[in-house]
């Protein structure tokens, strides 16, 4: 039987088998979700045995466990290293899902759940893909090792170590990751830049205890409204960061790229509509497109303190907090711009609040070349499932992984995203679309397969 055949054959059993997997709650960020998060490493080892590697281990970090497989019986043949990641997102809040995030349900056209997207489906798709290779040939038609984590959604704070201490073992020709996201419906994407992140959390402390606000009212700092100032004074009018020095490493674009990526055919319109806001703005002098994919950004992701519950509660709080973080691009420096950050925030603040800072992630951003032979066997395999064209991208996020393997071994890594930007990754009601989930599994198949001939 060949191969798309086969495929095809199994939609529903595949269907079927992803759902068992999202409906494993491995949510890294919390700590009640650690058995949780460990089930989820047995399911991804014990498919991988079922899909044909003999060699399966399950690694323990100081965190989350990774999941390691290889096969390494096509001599001659290219080996290459899969990488996706099993954890997903806290899916509060809970109430504006239409169906319980962690049982998936299929509407329209997609699968409804968290980590359909977000990278539960498009690393179902990968061990799908393998798993038919290995029935119809018997064997895999390169050298395969893959290594899916547990914490790229906390900052995969384990991995660096991980990398450093088993380069032998995670050496291969090139590296394929599926956690990133389409162009838009229809058109199949490679993407070769990232940004980097670092993330912070600050807490503000004034009074040593929250205060009646009506009897010590308008004499102490009240550290909420600090806070709000503080954020306040981070963009300029013309919404670029205020820090001294964020700007002065960052790697001029040439005309030709920015002419290339502005050519893409991204639709401004369906990104407004994905977003739903009511009016935009971003760093002056620079597209949207340019703001998202080539720009440095810092973004305020969550602020508390003081009273929130019913009615009111008349008090000057003792403690405010926020979490915010810095998207980085080419060649920003995650340490520098960590230590730049502090500095101006510490600055910033006034002699009536002690400032906590903490720096809970760094990641590097990442943007390679993309010519060369194994990204045209990439393109030809999503011809093969899609009947189209695949595009060149740059994305906004962030994938620490790709970054530390490219610095590491300087390989080619081939990013092929089977998301689409309005799928609601990290967000209620996140989706994949079946067309992409069944498409990506038989370019995927394509890929592995064509690689052989490399
Ligand atoms: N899959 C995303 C990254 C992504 C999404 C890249 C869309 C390109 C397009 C990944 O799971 C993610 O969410 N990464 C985090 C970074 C991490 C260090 C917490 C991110 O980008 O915020
Ligand atoms: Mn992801
Ligand atoms: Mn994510």
């Amino acid at each position: 039987m060949n191969l798309a055949e086969f495929i095809e054959g199994k939609r529903e059993e595949h269907l079927a088998e992803l759902c068992e997997f999202l409906r494993i709650p491995s949510i890294s960020a919390k700590s009640e979700h650690k058995a949780d998060i460990e089930r989820a490493a047995r399911w991804v080892a014990e498919r991988l045995r079922v899909a044909g590697f003999k060699t399966v281990e399950i690694v323990p970090t100081n965190l989350h466990p990774l999941v390691y497989a290889e096969s390494l019986e096509a001599p001659g043949k290219p080996t290459v290293l899969f990488y996706g990641h099993y954890d997903v997102q806290p899916a509060e809040p809970l109430e504006l899902w239409t169906s319980a995030p962690f049982d998936p349900q299929t509407r329209n056209g997609s699968i409804y759940g968290r980590g359909t997207a977000d990278d539960k489906g498009q690393v179902h798709i990968h061990l799908k893909a393998l798993e038919a290779l290995h029935q119809v040939h018997e064997k895999f038609p390169v050298n395969i090792k893959v290594l899916i984590e547990g914490e790229e959604e906390v900052g995969s704070v384990s991995l660096w170590d991980f990398v450093q201490k088993n380069k032998e073992k995670l050496k291969a020709d090139a590296l394929i990751v599926s956690d990133t996201a389409m162009l838009s419906r229809g058109v199949p994407s490679i993407t070769y830049g990232l940004r980097g992140l670092n993330y912070y959390q600050i807490e503000l402390t004034g009074p040593a205890r929250d205060l009646h606000s009506g009897v010590y009212g308008g004499a102490v700092p009240n550290p909420l409204t600090v806070l709000t100032e503080l954020f306040a004074k981070l963009h300029d009018k013309n919404f670029r960061v205020t820090v001294p020095g964020f700007y002065e490493d960052v790697a001029t674009v040439t005309s030709k790229e920015r002419k290339e990526l502005n050519a893409l055919p991204w639709k401004k319109k369906e990104f407004e509509v994905a977003v739903g806001a009511p009016g935009y703005f971003g760093e002056k002098g620079f597209t949207t497109v340019e703001r998202l994919w080539i720009r440095p950004t810092l973004e305020l992701n969550g602020i508390w303190g003081g009273y929130q519950g019913e009615g009111a509660k008349t008090v000057i709080p003792s403690k405010a907090y926020a979490k915010f973080s810095t998207r980085l691009v080419p060649n920003q420096n995650p340490k520098k711009i960590a230590k730049l950050v502090e500095q101006h925030v510490r600055k910033l603040l006034p002699r009536s609040v002690h400032c906590k800072f903490e720096v809970l992630s760094m990641g590097k951003p990442w943007v390679a070349a993309y010519h060369g032979g194994i990204f045209h066997v990439a393109q030809a395999a999503l011809q093969k499932g899609f009947g189209k064209k695949a595009v060149f991208i740059r994305e906004g996020g962030s994938i620490p992984f790709v970054t530390q393997m490219y610095d590491t071994f300087k390989v080619p890594c081939v990013l092929i995203g089977f998301g689409l930007p309005d799928e609601n990754a990290h967000a209620p009601d996140e989706h994949l679309a079946l067309e992409n989930y069944y498409g990506g599994i038989k370019a995927i198949a394509h890929l592995y397969e064509d690689l052989a001939s490399l």
